[in-house]
């Protein structure tokens, strides 16, 4: 690959991708039928705060079921790990993103990333209110992407007069109370958060910002405790992208996530965030070249999370020794040169540059 920029690479990747016309504009909700399935966008945060866009990157589209992730990291927040999970599993549906994954006797949806489990979430924000939950969930977003978000009525309108399924899935929850509070207020905000306005570059912002532990590496903002960032990438890196879960892990190697709405996040933990928008998708609800650009990246720039192209071992210890063989300039008295030599084995001294790794540190530290 013959590239002078990063940025030059995404116009060349834009430029290959522009004319791929496979997959369908969401049509199950009136007015996502409105998206231009020509637009693309491409954008790559990294966690150093430079945002590389190509193309329809400041489009706005709504965010669709990748509000799913930022709503489950609220909830863990409220919860904690422990009560989410009486609520919501976490392993993977292999079903559609509609389809009714209830554990058999309890009722606890399979995971947060399918629909029964991302309305079940909802239900779980603290606030007492309908009003002070989405107040809130707006201020979330604004801590992960930087500005003030909308909510687009008319995809909202369109979401609640054909939500039926969701309602009837609302309701089952509500029947295993699973749902402790009122249906039609859960499944409302719901509605809501499916249709915040985003763009590609909020996207990879918020990809971002999960890469950077939580905390928008633009702004310095924490959007989510970094306690509960690995949870919120383990739901995506094993139901995120619904029942092509298992291929995206296996062929591209990042947690995603994707919505209807033509958009999708992957996330290289401690790196960046990368995002397409595309509202053309494929059977299964993802963005076609959503996933053919995510997967090319991947394997560009060898981002697949289980490959490891490096040992740090030997570069991150530069020497070690203790103080009983080596000492400063420092003129001491004898007593203290005695007991220098006593006990200066128990000094250790690493010299290290680079990240520790687990490997690094068996091998320094404990020198086995
Ligand atoms: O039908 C719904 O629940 C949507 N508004 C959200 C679904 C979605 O984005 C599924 N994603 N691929």
């Amino acid at each position: 690959m013959k590239m002078n920029s990063f940025f030059n690479y995404l116009e060349t990747l834009h430029r290959d991708y522009a004319d791929v016309a496979d997959g369908a504009v969401a049509s199950y909700i009136p007015e996502l039928l409105k998206a231009d399935p020509a637009w693309l966008g491409i954008a790559v945060v990294t966690v150093d705060g430079h945002v590389y866009q190509v193309g329809d990157s400041q489009q706005e589209f709504t965010i669709q079921s990748i509000s799913k992730i930022i709503t489950y990291g609220m909830a863990l927040e409220d919860n904690g790990t422990e009560d989410v999970l009486k609520k919501v599993d976490v392993e993977p549906s292999g079903e559609a993103f509609n389809s009714i994954s209830l554990e058999p006797g309890t009722g606890r949806p399979r995971n947060p990333m399918i629909n029964a489990g991302a309305i079940a979430t909802v239900s779980l924000l603290a606030e007492a209110t309908p009003a002070a939950r989405l107040k809130r969930m707006l201020d979330v977003y604004k801590r992960y992407l930087g500005h003030e978000v909308a909510i687009d009525d008319s995809v909202y309108q369109s979401e609640k007069e054909t939500g039926h399924r969701n309602r009837a899935i609302g309701y089952m929850l509500r029947n295993y109370e699973i749902i402790e509070k009122e249906t039609d207020e859960v499944l409302d905000l719901y509605f809501k958060q499916c249709s915040i306005l985003v763009n590609c570059r909020d996207l990879a912002l918020i990809g971002a910002t999960l890469a950077n532990n939580g905390v928008n590496p633009i702004t310095g903002v924490r959007a989510l405790k970094g306690q509960f960032v690995p949870h919120v990438l383990g739901v995506m890196g094993s139901c995120g992208m619904y029942d092509y879960s298992g291929a995206w892990i296996y062929n591209v190697g990042m947690p995603a996530k994707s919505g209807v709405g033509g958009g999708v996040v992957a996330v290289l933990p401690g790196q960046l965030g990368i995002a397409v928008f595309s509202p053309r998708l494929d059977d299964r609800g993802n963005s076609f070249r959503g996933v053919e650009i995510c997967k090319r990246i991947s394997k560009d720039f060898g981002l697949h999370l289980f490959y490891s192209s490096q040992t740090t071992i030997s570069t991150v210890l530069h020497s070690r020794y203790d103080t009983s063989t080596v000492r400063s300039k420092r003129n001491r008295n004898q007593e203290q040169t005695r007991l220098l030599s006593e006990l200066g084995k128990q000094v250790k001294v690493f010299k290290l540059a680079g990240d520790l790794m687990f490997t690094g540190f068996r091998k320094t530290v404990w020198n086995f």
